[in-house]
């Protein structure tokens, strides 16, 4: 073989195995952006510093959701009520009559669900309209002054907290 052969030889050698590496990044991306099902996440929600005591506040949060490959970013809320430092309840927002979402008034001291008129006490006890069961709970846990949450869902009209 030729020098110039040789060369010639070892230069598309080369631009393959560039053109194998930048082919397969998106799939090296794939397997390194994989993550657990959504629902089995924890969600960052915010500060819980400043949030009154014994007073439900709704606090909003952005959540990925779909498959690693063809993911959105989904905003959630969840009413949040500080307990202590330490001790916190949160609630689904969506009542579990048939899936509206309810609102807490100060006024009466209570949630309530502007569909069927289902209310609820602060610590989420039925106490007027259709309302199969109390309101959902959803696993929290607080780390550096931060609240995360693991969005769930529940199937909605049964007297159970059943996952969907
Ligand atoms: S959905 Fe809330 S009372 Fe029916």
């Amino acid at each position: 073989m030729t020098r110039r052969g040789f060369f010639r030889k070892a230069v598309i050698w080369a631009l393959s195995g560039a053109a194998g590496i930048i082919a397969s990044v998106p799939v090296i991306r794939l397997i390194i952006n994989a993550q657990p099902p959504p629902g089995l996440m924890w969600s960052r929600v915010g500060d819980i510093g400043a949030l009154p005591l014994e007073e439900p506040v709704s606090m909003n949060f952005e959540m990925r959701s779909g498959e690693a490959y063809m993911h959105q970013m989904v905003l959630h809320d969840v009413w949040v009520i500080k307990r202590s430092a330490s001790d916190f309840t949160v609630f689904s927002p969506i009542c579990p009559h048939l899936g509206c979402h309810y609102k807490w008034d100060p006024g009466t001291s209570h949630f309530e669900c502007p569909c069927h008129g289902s209310v609820f006490t602060m610590n989420g006890r039925v106490i007027g309209g259709p309302a199969p069961r109390p309101l959902d709970t959803l696993p929290y846990r607080i780390e550096g002054g931060t609240l995360y949450v693991k969005w769930e869902r529940f199937q909605v009209g049964i007297p159970g907290k059943v996952r969907v």
